[in-house]
C-alpha cells in the first residue's frame, strides 16, 4: 500500500500552482474535471505519490463546503489498494464508518471510496484502486 496522493482544497488551482509548481518545482501532469464530485483536480507527482489540488466547480461541491468551514488546507489522504471492493468489505467487517459503501469514479477513471474521519483519527481517508480498463466495465 502506498500513499496515492494528498488532497489539498484550494479556492483556485491556478493560484495554488504559484507555490506548488513555480516555487516548489513540482510538475503538473494533468488537470481534469471530476463532475461527479463537482471539482477540478490537478495532479502533481511527488516520487511515487502525488499532490492533488482540488478546486470546487459549484457552490454545493464538498470542497466548497470544506473551504467555507475551514479554508484551504489538507482535505484528505488517499491510499492505493489493489482491490477496493475487498478493502471496503474488510473495513466494514471491522466496523469502520464508510462514506461510500460502493466505489465510485474518481480522477483518471480510478475507483475511489471515502472512509469517515470518525473512524480514522480525524482524517478523511480515500481508498483508490487504479484501473487501466474503463471503470464502468469494472464496476461491481
Ligand atoms: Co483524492
Amino acid at each position: 500500500m502506498i500513499i496515492d496522493h494528498l488532497g489539498i482544497a484550494t479556492r483556485q488551482i491556478e493560484e495554488a500552482l504559484g507555490f506548488w509548481r513555480e516555487a516548489l518545482g513540482l510538475e503538473l501532469v494533468e488537470t481534469e474535471e471530476v463532475s461527479e464530485q463537482r471539482v477540478r483536480v490537478a495532479m502533481l507527482p511527488v516520487g511515487e505519490s502525488r499532490i492533488e489540488l482540488l478546486e470546487p466547480t459549484s457552490e454545493d461541491s464538498p470542497i466548497a463546503k470544506f473551504l467555507e468551514k475551514r479554508g484551504p488546507g489538507i482535505h484528505h489522504i488517499a491510499v492505493r489498494v489493489d482491490d477496493i471492493h475487498l478493502a471496503l468489505a474488510r473495513l466494514k467487517e471491522q466496523g469502520a464508518r464508510l462514506i461510500d459503501e460502493k466505489p465510485r469514479t474518481g480522477a483518471g477513471g480510478s475507483l475511489i471510496a471515502f472512509v469517515h474521519p470518525s473512524s480514522t483519527n480525524g482524517v478523511l481517508l480515500e481508498l483508490v484502486e487504479q484501473t487501466t480498463v474503463h471503470p464502468h466495465g469494472k464496476d461491481k
